[in-house]
């Protein structure tokens, strides 16, 4: 009998530059890391510096290359810059995660403070148009690419006391779609990734009766891994998910299956 040979799924990104937001913690970490295991090229960008920077020292250390860059997403300057920084160091942009982002005021609409709405808008949704407005000039400079939005459960259903984020990841929803539907003769496919609950620094505040009730509400009666995200978002942003694009991939373990 011969023996069967089964593709490996490694170096599928050896040639492609990746731009990751919020790429110092959490989701956006463990999807620079993956895909710079995977051949990609990284530019780590993130407000915290310390973090960034931590995360492509270590790819570098595995052997892997990467760039920090010091970025606010809510500046489209700064968004423009990271841009330009991506294609000075490897030469170009194909790809790129707009996945920085922030948990909202907790509260009924008219309770919440309008600063604090305002604030979770400005990072959660403007800052991805302002992410892609930078990222798709180079990515078609580049000959075409792939570009994933982070949006959320909260981007398909509602939530009552979660009102700016539930509006920022529904605005996430539709402006992924609106640029996928732009560009998707153009040779770049655009999508948005939706997680559920996600083990992450993210939801270090949150009380233990809170994640008793949301862990509840997820069919497979856990919280997901930031490693499960990234296997998503690397997956939509391969050529293996070349007819995927305007898509809602979730990752939620069934919560929105309810
Ligand atoms: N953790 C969850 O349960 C969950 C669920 C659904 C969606 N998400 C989304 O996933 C994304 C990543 O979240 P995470 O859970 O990995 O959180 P995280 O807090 O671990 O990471 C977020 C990163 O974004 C960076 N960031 C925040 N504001 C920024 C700004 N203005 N400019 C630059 N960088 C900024 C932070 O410094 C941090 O490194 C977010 O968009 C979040 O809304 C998270």
């Amino acid at each position: 009998m011969t023996k069967k040979t089964y593709q490996v799924y490694e170096h599928r990104f050896e040639g492609k530059v990746l731009l990751v937001t919020g790429g110092a913690s959490g989701i956006g970490k463990s999807t620079a890391e993956k895909m710079a295991r995977q051949g990609a090229d990284v530019i780590v960008v993130d407000m915290q510096m310390s973090g960034a920077e931590a995360v492509a020292k270590n790819i570098r250390e595995l052997g892997g290359n990467a760039f920090a860059f010091q970025a606010d997403v809510t500046d489209p300057k700064a968004m423009e810059a990271a841009v330009a920084f991506a294609e000075e160091k490897f030469g170009a942009l194909h790809l790129a995660f707009n996945n920085a982002g922030i948990g909202g005021p907790a509260g009924l609409l008219a309770d919440i403070d309008i600063d604090g709405y305002r604030k979770v808008i400005e990072v959660n949704l403007n800052a991805v148009f302002y992410g892609m407005h930078a990222e798709i000039p180079a990515i078609l400079r580049a000959g075409g690419g792939a570009i994933v939005n982070t949006s959320s459960i909260l981007g398909i259903v509602g939530e009552a006391t979660a009102v700016g984020y539930v509006a920022a990841k529904h605005g996430v929803t539709g402006l992924t779609k609106a640029a996928a539907l732009g560009y998707a003769d153009k040779g770049i496919r655009i999508n948005s990734v939706h997680p559920g609950y996600i083990e992450t620094p993210l939801l270090k505040n949150m009380s233990a009766e809170a994640r008793e009730l949301l862990i509840s509400q997820h069919p497979q009666g856990r919280f997901g891994t930031d490693e499960e995200v990234a296997d998503a978002v690397a997956f939509l942003l391969s050529d293996r998910a070349s007819f995927i694009s305007g898509s809602q991939f979730l990752v939620d373990g069934g919560y929105t299956s309810h």
